[in-house]
């Protein structure tokens, strides 16, 4: 049975914005996109939402609704009741384009730098040799989407524009430990974990771990790990033996 919903969508762009309030039909089985859609196809075609596989699986639809960090396209209607206002706001730790399309260069730049992948020298690609167990760590971590809802909630750039430069954010810190975790991986990841991309800054709150709609468990098994293999390099006794006897 059909019926119609309130819905309070932020309208604007980067120049500054409201909140509009629509009435939608919603019909059984429907999830929040199917309502942006029907809301774009009678009575808004100019809404901006950015979408592709409606899927749960491409990481674009990215919002939030009702405040909290949400997937469009998982968000289920069956979750609200008939009463239920609504809110569907643009990702706030983004510059907003349009409505709800938001601007996350912010995240391809942190991708940019953390060093890729690095063989032992001498290794060609198609000598990789690797057993099951070596890769089983981090083969959660292969699970991202690159929905960005982690890097969305994290206090420590969600309201903290000035911590955008140090921070890379959980999706690439868990890529660091990824990295860190990989058996044939040997550049260096510990040190810079902290001194160049903000590790020190997650104080394990596991708000980002909360949004994922992967189910990764982000500050469990990658953050925290790294944490400790930093703490680890540092109070190991021979490499602060070796720290002393080499950089005199
Ligand atoms: Fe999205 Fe999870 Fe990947 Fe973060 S770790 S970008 S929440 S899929
Ligand atoms: Fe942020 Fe996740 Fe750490 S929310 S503070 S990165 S545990
Ligand atoms: Fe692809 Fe929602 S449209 S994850």
């Amino acid at each position: 049975m059909g019926y119609d919903a309130n819905f309070r969508i932020w309208r604007g762009d980067i120049e500054g914005g409201e909140l509009q309030d629509f009435t939608v039909n919603v019909n059984e089985g429907e999830v929040v996109l199917d309502i942006i859609h029907r809301l774009q196809a009678t009575q808004t075609p100019d809404l901006a939402v950015r979408w592709n596989c409606k899927a749960g699986k491409c990481g674009s639809c990215s919002a939030e609704v009702n405040g909290r960090p949400k997937l469009l396209c998982m968000t289920r209607m069956s979750t609200f009741t008939e009463a239920d206002v609504i809110t569907v706001t643009p990702l706030r730790t983004f510059p907003v384009i349009r409505d709800l399309v938001t601007d996350v260069s912010f995240n391809y730049q942190k991708a940019r730098e953390i060093p890729s992948f690095t063989p032992p020298p001498g290794l060609k690609a198609g000598e990789y040799r690797m057993k099951q167990v070596d890769v089983e760590r981090s083969q959660e971590f292969r699970k991202c989407i690159e929905c960005f809802l982690c890097q969305d909630t994290c206090h420590v750039v969600r309201d903290h524009e000035e911590n955008k430069e140090q921070f890379a954010g959980p999706r690439y810190l868990m890529r660091i430990a990824e990295l860190d975790m990989h058996p044939l991986d040997v550049a260096e990841r510990r040190d810079s974990a902290q001194a160049e991309h903000g590790l020190g800054l997650c104080n394990i709150t596991k708000c980002c771990s909360e949004v994922c709609p992967e189910h990764i468990k982000i500050t469990d098994n990658a953050l925290i790990p790294m944490k400790e293999r930093v703490v680890d390099r540092k109070y190991d006794p021979l490499v602060w033996l070796g720290n002393k006897l080499f950089r005199r």
